[in-house]
């Protein structure tokens, strides 16, 4: 390995402790294939725009899900919920049939959703951004829900329970 190779190593190491850092919820992106629902566990998702309302996600082009997102006009977002660390789990994993067993189900724009998720989005796609590793969608809002449950939580590399969260006392 040559010293730049290692020193792009150190980098990029550096920025995974610095994701680390950086408390996120856990959503599921989805879509529909074939009439075939697809899903996989995403924290880089974003709020783009409110007026017209717009989010994005980020997807690793190496997902076996990749090519369902990139040749879709629509997918889903689904955030979870303070009790659906499983859920986060079993989407986590590569390939083969996540949402056999699970509760979800196909909302108003056709979309496969997560059931009792805190919040789930239907979305358009109107841009997809190549950036290195990764393909950025930017979806207009379809539809917009929210549940009312907690969210869970993702820092650190571990899931916490968005229920259980201490308010900063301020004097
Ligand atoms: C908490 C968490 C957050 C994740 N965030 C992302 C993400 O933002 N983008 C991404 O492409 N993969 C992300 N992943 C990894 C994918 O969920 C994982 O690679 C999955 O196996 C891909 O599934 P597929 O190969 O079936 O498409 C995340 C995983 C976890 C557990």
């Amino acid at each position: 390995m040559s010293s730049s190779d290692q020193s792009d190593a150190d980098l990029i190491d550096r920025v995974k402790k610095v994701h680390r850092a950086f408390p996120t919820g856990v959503t599921i992106v989805t879509t529909e294939a074939d009439g075939q629902p697809f899903g996989l566990a995403v924290n880089a998702f974003s709020s783009v725009s409110l007026s017209p309302p717009m989010v994005l996600v980020c997807i690793n082009e190496t997902s076996s899900s990749y090519p369902r997102f990139f040749a879709s006009r629509r997918f889903g977002v689904s955030i979870l919920s303070h009790d659906q660390q499983d859920v986060a789990m079993r989407f986590s994993r590569s390939g083969g049939d996540k949402f056999a067993g699970l509760s979800w189900h196909v909302g108003e724009n056709k979309v496969p959703l997560i059931t009792d998720a805190a919040a789930n989005l239907e979305l358009e796609v109107v841009s997809m951004l190549m950036a290195g590793t990764h393909t950025i969608f930017i979806g207009k809002v379809l539809s917009a829900e929210t549940s009312g449950k907690p969210s869970l939580l993702y820092s650190g590399g571990g899931f916490f329970d968005g229920a259980q969260l201490v308010p900063v006392v301020t004097s």
